[in-house]
């Protein structure tokens, strides 16, 4: 049995990104969640969490991500043994910056790692977004693509993603201090199954040109392509004063806001982040919430 232990850094990220529902994706700089994962006789999942939130992610593994992923990996794999996996987050979970994914992405490179699986690029993504599936009730690579890789991803059909550096630019994540029941899938239950097509020719215009500024490295048209009108106006009943905040956020200065993946947190774009913070924060009145300042990062998961 293998005894040693393999110690995993994977960012957050901010999926969806406004117009690109369950495609585009952005690692997130300085917030992120630290996995420890080592063998152990039993054929069991061991599980602890600590750090931000610890004590409301559910530790039995069928239903926590880094929990699914080494389960998967034990019954695809044949294993005798088991692992234990203790989670540090950085990241606040059930908030929308890719907390469960970050966790997914982790465990499935240190899994990777510590058995010698020599898994590619895209079945990582694979076995990491099947972790995320356990909590969401459906899996979607976004968060976990852009945890693995870094930067500005974009998910096409069977986790086939394409990964560019994303520019550099301040990001404000707000989130609320407030709690939604099974919340990834409470936000996906509220979309409608078919879309408006003016509605979904302007969120194509919006993706194609929030891709076209990551081409030419342009963070204002970056941020000015954050508009979605697809998935926003449903989401946006879940989150107190969501529209105020926008409105505060564009007034304050950033070139776009969102909901940040699947909510509720709210994330704008642009500078000075202090000014746009501060604009949030009190938009959303008496409503407790937490404001992170962040910006990009191109560096994904990492061994450490
Ligand atoms: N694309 C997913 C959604 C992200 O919006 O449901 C969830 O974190």
């Amino acid at each position: 049995m293998n005894i040693k232990q393999v110690k995993v850094y994977s960012p957050g990220s901010i999926a969806n990104l406004g117009p690109g529902f369950d495609v585009f994706g952005i690692a997130l700089d300085s917030l992120g969640d630290f996995v420890y994962l080592r063998q152990i006789q039993e054929p069991v999942v061991e599980m602890t969490i600590k750090g931000i939130g610890a004590e409301k992610i559910p530790i039995k593994p069928e239903i926590n991500s880094s929990g699914a992923v080494l389960l998967k990996v034990m019954k695809d794999y044949e294993l005798q043994n088991g692992f234990r996996v203790d989670i540090r987050k950085g990241l606040p979970s059930s908030a929308g910056v890719g907390s469960s994914g970050a966790s997914a992405a982790a465990t499935s490179m240190a899994v990777n790692e510590l058995m010698d699986l020599g898994l590619s690029p895209k079945q990582l993504i694979e076995l990491a977004s099947y972790g995320e599936g356990a909590v969401a009730g459906h899996p979607h690579a976004d968060n976990v693509a852009a945890s693995l890789m870094g930067g500005f991803v974009m998910v096409g059909e069977g986790c086939d993603v394409i990964r560019m550096d994303a520019p550099g630019i301040g990001i404000v994540v707000l989130v609320p201090q407030i709690h939604i029941p099974n919340k990834t899938r409470t936000a996906r239950e509220l979309l409608p199954e078919k879309v408006n097509l003016a509605d979904a020719v302007k969120n194509i215009g919006h993706a194609t040109r929030m891709t076209a500024a990551v081409a030419l490295r342009d963070p204002v048209l970056f941020g000015k392509s954050i508009c979605d009108s697809l998935i926003e106006p449903h989401r946006a009943v879940m989150i107190p004063h969501f529209w105020d905040v926008k409105e505060a956020a564009l007034r304050a200065g950033a070139y776009g806001c969102s909901i940040s993946g699947g909510g509720p947190s709210i994330f704008a774009v642009g500078e000075p982040v202090g000014d746009i913070a501060k604009a949030m924060t009190k938009a959303f009145k008496d409503v407790l919430s937490k404001i992170f300042h962040t910006q990009p990062t191109n560096r994904g998961a990492m061994v450490i």
